[in-house]
């Protein structure tokens, strides 16, 4: 009776957390940093949404079950059932170690630290922090421009992030890139965007009065038009 009841329990357990999982939005990535790790969140939630159901499951069931029982009696020592729990968290932190390992140790999450480590022909860009805006340098064409940074779609990018005073943070939570920005310090960040469109750039870390203006906008363009814009920002200047 237990037994068809708990297992019709744990057949809808599965399938409500498969319709979960299959109704939840699907991934739409536009750089190849965001779709790692949205990936890699969709694998955990995969995992994690029918344990969280199982669990939430079993303890109503024992819970209600068991609620009028005048002495509650202790279980008794169970070799299958502890051998089986510890199996069972061992196997799901190696997936969970697996699943982050690959996504941390791809470059497009965890950058380089110099552009000569960078496959291919990257773009750099230098990403310089000030109360309160940002400033973008292109060191390869001596060109530098505020508030906005047009870089082109498919095509690797090298971003190097610093800071004139004090700690501000680069967050493009349309590409998934963030990256503290902290004085005397560089940190790298690698993206390949793969769709065009404009994406926004906040500062992340609480900098003084202006921190909530202090807002960038990223262009994703086409080659050709990055290249036309890099020629009008020369002349211009
Ligand atoms: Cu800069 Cu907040």
């Amino acid at each position: 009776m237990i037994r068809t009841r708990l297992r019709r329990w744990l057949l809808i357990t599965g399938l409500g957390s498969l319709a979960v999982v299959l109704l939840s939005a699907p991934v739409s990535a536009q750089s190849t940093t965001r779709d790692l790790i949205m990936g890699v969140n969709r694998q955990l939630m995969i995992l994690a949404v029918p344990i969280t159901i199982f669990m939430t499951v079993l303890l109503l069931y024992t819970v209600l079950r068991f609620r009028n029982r005048e002495e509650p009696k202790p279980t008794g020592e169970n070799r299958t059932l502890e051998i089986s729990w510890t199996v069972a968290t061992a196997l799901v932190l190696l997936f969970v170690g697996l699943a982050s390992y690959q996504v941390m140790a791809d470059p497009a999450v965890t950058a380089p630290q110099t552009v000569e480590e960078v496959e291919g022909d990257p773009v750099e860009v230098d990403i310089t922090g000030q109360q309160y805006l940002w400033l973008f340098e292109y060191p390869e064409h001596d060109v530098t421009n505020p508030q906005k940074m047009v870089i082109p779609v498919n095509q690797t990018i090298f971003l190097r992030v610093e800071s004139r005073d004090v700690i501000h943070a680069v967050h493009v939570p349309g590409l998934a890139l963030k990256s503290d920005a902290i004085p005397g310090q560089v940190n790298t960040l690698q993206t390949t965007v793969t769709e065009e469109g404009n994406y926004t750039l906040f500062c992340a870390e609480y900098c003084g009065e202006g921190h909530s203006q202090m807002l960038a906008e990223i262009e994703v363009v086409s080659q050709s038009e990055y290249e036309q814009w890099l020629e009008d920002q020369k002349e211009e200047a």
